[in-house]
């Protein structure tokens, strides 16, 4: 002994001779053996490096495996024989599989990168799930393929978006409400702009009407999605963020009929045919006259009962509120430059949470944007 002590990591490895041969010993050895086959694959680099490592583990002259066999099975005794021809075979083909690997891996890999760690190409890949369409875009995709059916085309706008386009031009009044702070989160910095300039997150996706009237001539019939903003707290219903599907058409001779045909078709294909329209007097700035429409409760059939107790979800009444609409105000035809004398036309708005909450009986709106893959994946 030289009294430097002989650590795996240091020396290279060099077989040993065995004078025990019980399985305990034999296992010890393979696995010394073992463990600096994985260490020196490791270090491989190159074309060079593969060939040196190939021929110090399987050169047919003083080779490793040569080595083993002529110095642990040749050596062994009779009885220990068959012990010890097991195990050398399984190196071998440890071996032989593991040279052969690092040379795909090298073929594989850019020359000059390093390997890292070994990695065992015949281990099964990880499976990662294909995902689904998330709920909320899902709805959102139902919805507009209604609409594609008659006729609509899809219309986009920005999130962030001026006070003309959220409100000017929507004929909202300078003091409406929807202009505090309270209810309309504003980008912060913009007081020295005149009003109509400062930039806001868009709480409704209406200023998307705005700017397709501007880009087009009648006739218009356009269907907008989009995630919208609003200064709320979070509670089961109510969300910062959420997504509405806004709708427009504009014509020559657009009634109040053509309106309600198209809800009423539009609720009929996402809820099924049985269920019933019916519109209420509301009130938004840029419609006259405007509705809220309702739909006939889905959970009682419209009955405002269930299994002998009162609906819950339609509070006992058997209609559901679901969206606002009206036919676009002529005032709103003066900030695009259409003809208010001879145009009309109807517009709607939709959130598409509620409307995902209703189809699919969810009762928290949070799970919509909690990322939860137990919730989302109910969905694929
Ligand atoms: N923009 C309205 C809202 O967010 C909905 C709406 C759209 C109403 C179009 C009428 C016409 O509440």
């Amino acid at each position: 002994m030289t009294g430097i002590s002989r650590t795996a990591q240091t020396m290279p490895y060099t077989v040993s001779k065995l004078t025990d041969f019980s399985s305990t010993a034999l296992d010890a050895a393979v696995r010394e053996l073992r463990s600096a086959l994985d260490r020196e694959s490791k270090d491989i680099r190159s074309e060079t490096d593969w060939k040196v490592f190939r021929d110090r583990w399987m050169a047919r002259k003083n080779g490793i495996l040569t080595q083993i066999n002529d110095s642990w099975l040749k050596a062994s005794p009779k009885d220990s024989r068959r012990e010890v021809g097991q195990r050398v075979n399984w190196i071998r083909a440890q071996v032989e599989d593991r040279v052969q690997k690092v040379e795909s891996l090298l073929l594989e890999l850019a020359t000059g990168k390093p390997l890292g760690d070994f990695v065992d190409v015949t281990l099964p890949g990880i499976r990662r799930a294909i995902g689904a369409e998330h709920p909320v875009i899902k709805t959102m995709n139902d919805m507009i393929g209604v609409f594609r059916n008659l006729g609509y085309s899809v219309g986009e706008g920005p999130e962030i978006e001026t006070d003309f386009y959220n409100f000017e031009a929507l004929n909202f009044p300078p003091n409406h409400p929807a202009r505090d702070t309270q209810d309309t989160l504003f980008i912060a910095g913009q007081d020295a702009k005149p009003l109509r300039d400062r930039l806001l997150l868009r709480t409704h996706t209406s200023p998307v009407q705005i700017r397709t009237m501007q880009k087009m001539k009648p006739p218009v019939r356009v269907v907008c999605p989009g995630k919208v903003h609003r200064n709320d707290a979070l509670d089961a219903t109510h969300s910062p963020i959420f997504h509405q599907i806004e709708g427009l058409a504009v014509d020559t001779n657009i009634t109040f009929c053509d309106l309600k045909g198209t809800l009423d078709h539009a609720m009929k294909a996402m809820f099924g045919s049985s269920v019933k329209t019916r519109f209420y007097p509301s009130f938004f700035p840029f419609t006259e006259p405007s509705a809220d429409v309702q739909i006939s409760c889905i959970f009682c059939d419209g009955k405002g009962v269930r299994d002998g107790a009162p609906c819950r979800n339609c509070k006992a009444s058997g209609w559901i509120e679901l969206l606002g609409c009206g036919m676009v105000d002529p005032n709103v035809y003066g900030f695009v430059d259409y003809d208010a004398s001879r145009v009309s036309g109807f517009a709607f708005g939709m959130g598409v949470e509620r409307i995902a909450i209703l189809k699919y009986g969810v009762d928290d709106i949070q799970l919509f944007f909690s990322g939860d893959v137990r919730f989302l994946e109910q969905f694929s």
